[in-house]
C-alpha cells in the first residue's frame, strides 16, 4: 500500500522452489506467488483445477524457505476455500502455518467475499484475485479475456470494490482490457496487480517460465520474453550429453585423486 501510495511499481513472479526464490530475492523482486499455475508449469497438468492444499504447502515451504525479503504469497487451490468459510480458512491457515506464506491469494469477487473477511479476521492478510481468473474456466469456456462488455466491465469494478470493502490487501487482475485495470487502479487503495492487463496497474506479475522463454509451444500476447533460457539450458543439456558421451566430461579438474600408493595392495 506504501509503494502504491508512492507511485513505486510493485513486481511479482511466480515461483514453486528454493533455489529460484533465492535467485528472485536476491534480484530484489517485491513479491514472490506461489501460484497454483503450478499444476501446469511444473506438474504438467492441462489446467489448476487437480492442484491440492498439500502441492501448494509443499512448494510454499519451499520458497519461503529462499525469501529473505520478498513477499511470499500462496496460493488457494480449487476447492480450498469455495465450499465454507469454515474451510477457507482452516486451509488459509495452514499455506499460514505450513507453508509460512505471509499472504494469501483466492480468485473471485462477492461470491469469496465472506471468505475474504473471515481470513483477514483470522489475521491473514488476503489477496485477490479478478478477470480470467484459471479456477473458472470451465464457466469462461476456457482461457478468455474478461470485462469485454459494459456488463461484464462493471461486474468486475463491483466486485473490485466489494473484494476491497471485506478486507483484501491487493488483487490481481488478469487477462482484462487496459482501460478497465486503470480506471479500477484509479479507485481502489489497495494495490493492483496486472497478467494482461495493462500498464497503469500499481505493479506485475508474470509466470517466471513465460518470461524466460522456457515454453516454446504457446505464448500469451501480454507475455515478454525478457531472456531465452529455454534456448540457453537446452544447448547446456547438449554440451552434457555430448562431453559425457565423447569422455570429454568429468575431466581431472572435475575429478577426486589422491596418491596412486594407496591402490598398491591390487597388485599384492
Ligand atoms: O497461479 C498463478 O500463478 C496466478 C498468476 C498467474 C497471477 O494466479
Amino acid at each position: 500500500m506504501n509503494m502504491k501510495q508512492k507511485g513505486d511499481k510493485i513486481t511479482m513472479l511466480t515461483c514453486y522452489d528454493y533455489s529460484m526464490a533465492k535467485l528472485m530475492d536476491n534480484a530484489g523482486v517485491d513479491t514472490l506467488l506461489v501460484g497454483d499455475s503450478l499444476g501446469m508449469t511444473i506438474l504438467g497438468y492441462e489446467d489448476t483445477l487437480s492442484v491440492t492444499m498439500e502441492d501448494m504447502i509443499h512448494h510454499t515451504a519451499a520458497v519461503a524457505r529462499g525469501a529473505k525479503n520478498a513477499l511470499v504469497i500462496g496460493d488457494m487451490p480449487f476447492m480450498s476455500y469455495q465450499v465454507s468459510v469454515e474451510q477457507a480458512v482452516i486451509n488459509a491457515g495452514r499455506l499460514i502455518k505450513e507453508g509460512r506464506a505471509q499472504m494469501v491469494k483466492l480468485e473471485g469477487g462477492a461470491s469469496v467475499c465472506p471468505q475474504i473477511e473471515a481470513i483477514v479476521k483470522a489475521s491473514i492478510p488476503v489477496c485477490a484475485h479478478l478477470g480470467l481468473t484459471p479456477q473458472s474456466i470451465n464457466m469462461f469456456g476456457g482461457f478468455k479475456v474478461q470485462g469485454k462488455t459494459e456488463e461484464a466491465a462493471k461486474k468486475i469494478i463491483d466486485d473490485a470494490r466489494k473484494i476491497e470493502a471485506a478486507g483484501a490487501s491487493m488483487v490481481v487482475l488478469e487477462g482484462i482490457p487496459t482501460k478497465l485495470a486503470q480506471i479500477i487502479t484509479k479507485e481502489l487503495t489497495i494495490p493492483t496487480i496486472g497478467i494482461g492487463a495493462g500498464r497503469f496497474c500499481d505493479g506485475q506479475v508474470l509466470v517466471y517460465q513465460d518470461m524466460l522463454g522456457m515454453f516454446s509451444d504457446f505464448k500469451p500476447k501480454f507475455v515478454k520474453v525478457f531472456a531465452n533460457t529455454g534456448e540457453f539450458m537446452t544447448n547446456a543439456f547438449n554440451d552434457y550429453i555430448k562431453e559425457v558421451k565423447d569422455g570429454s566430461f568429468p575431466a581431472e579438474e572435475n575429478s577426486y585423486s589422491v596418491d596412486n600408493g594407496i591402490f598398491d595392495f591390487i597388485n599384492e
